[in-house]
C-alpha cells in the first residue's frame, strides 16, 4: 500500500520535473522581455561600479560570468550639468547639451551597455530579417541618488538641441549591394530606422539601444529555412545540443527509474504473495499460531479455524 503511493509520488515528482523543461529552455530564448530583463540586471552591475564615484567620471562595471561579452559602464552627473554642458565623449556615444531628463532628479547615472556578441540574442527576435552589422549599444538613466538602488525604472530622455550621435567602430562592412541602416530599439519594445551619416555614426533623440542593421538577403526564393537562423545558426545548434542532452539525459533517468520501480513492486508482490502462502500454511499448521505477528493477522488467520483459535488464544499470555 504504502510502496504504491510512493511510487505514485515518484511518478508524478517527475512529471512536474519532466513538465518544467520547456520553461527552461524558453528563458535561455530571447523574447522581447528578456532584453527588458537584461537591463534591469545590467543597472545593477552597472551601479556596483560606482563606489565613491568622481561626478563625470567614467567607470567600467563587470558582468556575471553567464554574460561575458557585454561591457557595461557607469557615469554619474548631475541634471543640470547634463543639461548645460553634455558630455563630450562616453564610449561611443557624443551628448550635446540640452538633454532633458524626465521625471527631474538631481543626480542621474547613464549606464553604458555594449552587448557584444549578445546582440543577436536579445534583439534578433525583434527583427527577424535583418542581420547585425555592429553590436547593440544602449545608453539609458536612471535616478543616480541611491546608488545602492535596484529595479530602478529608466528616466525618459529628451534632446532639446542636436541629438545624441553614436559613432560605431569597426561595424561590419556592409555586403554587396546591401544598405546599412541605424536602428533604434525604445524601451516600450518597437523599433526605429534611420539613416547613417559620415563614419558609421547613428543619431537619437532619445534613450534606447542602437546598433547598424541591414536587411538580410536570404535565398528568397525557399521559403522554408528563414534567413532569422543565419545570424545565430551556431548558437543555436549549440543550445540546440545541450536541449538534446539534457532531454536525452532525463529521459534515460526517468526510464531507468521506471524499470527500477517495476522491479521493486514486482519484488514486493512476490515477497507478499510469499507471505500470504506462508500465513495460510501457518493458519493450517493452526499451533503456530501464536507465533504470527500480533494485530491484525489473527483476524484471517482466525477465521480459516474459528474455533479453535478463540480456545487458545484465552490460555496465551
Ligand atoms: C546571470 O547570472 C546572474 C547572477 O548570477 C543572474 O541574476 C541572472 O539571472 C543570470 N542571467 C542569465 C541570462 O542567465
Ligand atoms: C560571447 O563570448 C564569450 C567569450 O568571449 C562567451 O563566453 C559567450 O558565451 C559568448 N556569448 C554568446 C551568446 O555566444
Ligand atoms: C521576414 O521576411 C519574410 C519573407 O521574406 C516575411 O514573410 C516576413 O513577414 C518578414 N518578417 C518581418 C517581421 O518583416
Ligand atoms: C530618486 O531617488 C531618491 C532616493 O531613493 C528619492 O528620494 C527620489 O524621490 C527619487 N526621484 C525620483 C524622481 O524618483
Ligand atoms: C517615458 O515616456 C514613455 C513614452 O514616451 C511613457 O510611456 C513613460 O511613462 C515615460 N516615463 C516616465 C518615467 O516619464
Ligand atoms: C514587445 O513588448 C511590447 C509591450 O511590452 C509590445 O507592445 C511589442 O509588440 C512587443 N514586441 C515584440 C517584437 O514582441
Ligand atoms: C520613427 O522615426 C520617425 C522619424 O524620425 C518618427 O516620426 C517616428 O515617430 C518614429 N517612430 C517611433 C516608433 O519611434
Ligand atoms: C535616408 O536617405 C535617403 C537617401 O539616401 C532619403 O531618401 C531618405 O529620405 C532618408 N531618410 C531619412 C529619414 O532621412
Amino acid at each position: 500500500m504504502g510502496l504504491r503511493r510512493s511510487l505514485a509520488m515518484l511518478v508524478l515528482v517527475l512529471l512536474l520535473y519532466f513538465d518544467s523543461l520547456p520553461y527552461v529552455k524558453a528563458q535561455s530564448s530571447a523574447t522581447n522581455g528578456s532584453s527588458r530583463a537584461l537591463d534591469t540586471l545590467l543597472q545593477d552591475y552597472a551601479y556596483r561600479a560606482l563606489v565613491r564615484p568622481v561626478t563625470g567620471n567614467v567607470y567600467d562595471g563587470t558582468v556575471p560570468s553567464n554574460l561575458t561579452g557585454i561591457k557595461i559602464a557607469a557615469l554619474r552627473l548631475r541634471s543640470g550639468s547634463l543639461r548645460r554642458r553634455g558630455v563630450n565623449k562616453y564610449k561611443e556615444f557624443r551628448i550635446p547639451k540640452g538633454l532633458l531628463a524626465t521625471p527631474y532628479v538631481i543626480r542621474l547615472v547613464l549606464v553604458y551597455q555594449n552587448l557584444g556578441n549578445w546582440s543577436s540574442t536579445y534583439y534578433q527576435t525583434q527583427l527577424p530579417n535583418y542581420t547585425f552589422l555592429a553590436p547593440v549599444l544602449g545608453l539609458l538613466a536612471y535616478n543616480g541618488t541611491d546608488l545602492s538602488a535596484t529595479n530602478l525604472q529608466e528616466l525618459n530622455l529628451t534632446v532639446s538641441g542636436n541629438p545624441i550621435s553614436i559613432k560605431f567602430e569597426g561595424a561590419s562592412p556592409v555586403p554587396d549591394g546591401a544598405v546599412a541602416r541605424c536602428v533604434l530599439f525604445d524601451l516600450q519594445g518597437s523599433f526605429n530606422f534611420s539613416n547613417i551619416t559620415e563614419g558609421n555614426t547613428c543619431s537619437a533623440s532619445q534613450q534606447g539601444h542602437f546598433s547598424i542593421v541591414t536587411e538580410s538577403i536570404g535565398p528568397s526564393p525557399s521559403p522554408a529555412p528563414s534567413p532569422v537562423q543565419a545570424p545565430s545558426e551556431k548558437a543555436e545548434k549549440k543550445s540546440n545540443r545541450k536541449v538534446w542532452i539534457t532531454v536525452g539525459s532525463v529521459l534515460g533517468g526517468l526510464a531507468f527509474l521506471v524499470l527500477l520501480s517495476l522491479l521493486v513492486l514486482w519484488v514486493q508482490k512476490f515477497k507478499q504473495k510469499k507471505k500470504r502462502q506462508q500465513m495460510e500454511r501457518e493458519a493450517d499448521v493452526g499451533e503456530a499460531l501464536h507465533m504470527a505477528p500480533v494485530g491484525d493477522t489473527k483476524a484471517p488467520a482466525a477465521s480459516g479455524t474459528r474455533t479453535q483459535p478463540t480456545l487458545e488464544h484465552e490460555y496465551a499470555p
